[in-house]
């Protein structure tokens, strides 16, 4: 008979049993459900709603299934719905009649709204680690090429020259603010919902806060029923998965082209790439590839978590436990190409002399040839299209700007004195750009200091 068969003339039909038993994706709550048991179970005891021997037993018979599970001696039963009611059926299997006072005073509502919110902080914290390796190794990339220049680009089309340094630092603040990102969705996620029952709370005299204290809760809920139907925290880490991935997608899109012939930027090490089956001159960024692809799966979980909640009545509905799978996906989809993405980017070998060459073709000093008549007295805008001509010039010639004698300069302006030189030099354009959030290399050497402060207030524990 099912946990809650009492009012039912018969069993349920196997097909409704197939149909809605979560147990095949909810198993890996068993952690959370197991010590959330435990901590209402010792609850119930100290406050006298249950006998302390009867809530010693449940907690004993509690600690002994969870040993058997990582042990691979239990199989969950389908019929038994969730994992929810797998552990409460095992445990009274084991303990006899004091397993039936388990659930005195909570509902699978509120129960399964603990079990995700310690898993979602859980996993949390699991993301911030990986995230912390990876800007830990952006700033180390950093500062080995905070002095390598290579073009920076708008539109895809050579702009102005920048240091490879720099590059890295865009995606370290990228990451970073992914960080704080989790950080405050870690923040509403910390909230203890148990004692909000299966809607309308409960009317034993239950001790909210000793069970959040034990389960490491910084606050309990304050609404019955938001607490047992708040998804929020799983639409917040599905949104800041989305971010996140979506900045490793752009990241691997730079790789990916970075190593096409045409860029030649960086070469893939060979562990992190592959072969055609037909073409045998092909290596291929399919770690970036699917990196960039797997993006889409997780902006598609926080588009069926927001689904699923848009249209719902308070308070609980079966339609939640559609959450689980979008969550965990979401949260399987970040670690894994995090897991990845690290080892990839750490192999990669960059041709740091290739990256000049590309700095010094395609004219990225035009701005820095216009800066310097502005300097001589020219107004920006006249100086924009003395340099612009001597850009079309130039490439139909298919000479660079510093090719051009002094006499040939001043035909353009009268301007133009032998110091153009160097202050059209490729070292001159990125040491320049020397503000705050520029590409110079003491810009950028200052910029990886600041990072390394910041980037200090994530550091894991333990
Ligand atoms: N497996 C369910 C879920 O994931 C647990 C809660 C069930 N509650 C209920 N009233 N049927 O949402």
């Amino acid at each position: 008979m099912k946990l809650w068969g009492g009012r039912f003339e018969k069993d349920t039909a196997k097909l409704m049993d197939d149909f809605h038993s979560s147990i095949g994706f909810d198993a890996r709550l068993y952690k959370e459900d197991i010590r959330g048991s435990i901590a209402h179970a010792r609850m119930l005891g100290r406050t006298g709603i249950i006998a302390a021997a009867e809530a010693q037993a449940i907690i004993d018979g509690l600690s002994g299934i969870l040993a058997d599970i990582e042990s691979g001696s239990v199989t969950f039963m389908a019929d038994a719905e969730d994992i929810h009611m797998n552990i409460e059926t095992l445990l009274t299997a084991r303990i006899g009649e004091a397993g039936k006072m388990l659930h005195t005073g909570r509902s699978r509502n509120d129960q399964v709204a603990l079990d995700l919110r310690m898993y979602a902080k859980s996993s949390i914290v699991s993301v911030q680690k990986a995230l912390y390796g990876l800007c830990g190794l952006l700033l180390a990339l950093a500062d080995k090429h905070k002095a390598h220049c290579m073009p920076g680009y708008t539109h895809l089309q050579k702009a102005q020259p920048i240091t490879l340094g720099h590059h890295f630092m865009a995606y370290f603040q990228m990451f970073l603010r992914d960080m704080d990102r989790f950080s405050d969705c870690y923040r509403r996620t910390d909230v203890m919902p148990l004692g909000s029952g299966a809607l309308a709370a409960t009317t034993y005299p239950l001790d909210r806060e000793m069970v959040a204290k034990e389960l490491g809760f910084s606050e309990i809920t304050q609404n019955s029923l938001d607490g047992v139907s708040d998804r929020d925290f799983c639409i917040e880490f599905a949104a800041c998965a989305a971010i996140c991935m979506m900045h490793l997608s752009r990241f691997c899109e730079e790789i990916i082209l970075w190593s096409t012939s045409e860029f030649a930027f960086a070469a893939l090490d060979d562990a992190y790439s592959t072969g055609s089956s037909i073409m045998p001159q092909k290596k291929n960024p399919d770690v970036a590839e699917l990196v960039r692809g797997k993006t889409g799966r997780v902006f598609g979980d926080l588009m069926g978590l927001l689904t699923v909640m848009k249209g719902l009545p308070l308070a609980y509905n079966k339609d939640m436990q559609e959450d689980k799978e979008a969550f965990f996906d979401a949260r399987d989809t970040l670690l894994g190409c995090l897991g990845i993405f690290v080892p990839m980017l750490e192999t990669l070998q960059f041709d740091t002399e290739r990256m000049e060459e590309g700095a010094l073709l395609g004219y990225t000093n035009a701005t820095d040839l216009a800066d310097y008549l502005v300097v001589k007295g020219l107004p920006f805008r006249d100086a924009h299209a003395v340099s612009g001509s001597l850009v079309l010039a130039a490439s139909r010639e298919g000479r660079g700007l510093s090719d051009y004698t002094l006499q040939e300069l001043k035909a353009y302006s009268p301007l133009f004195e032998a110091d153009v030189y160097d202050a059209i030099s490729l070292e001159a354009c990125v040491s320049h750009r020397n503000v705050t959030g520029g590409p110079a290399p003491d810009a950028v050497a200052r910029s990886i200091q600041e990072g390394k402060k910041r980037l200090e207030k994530f550091r894991p524990e333990e």
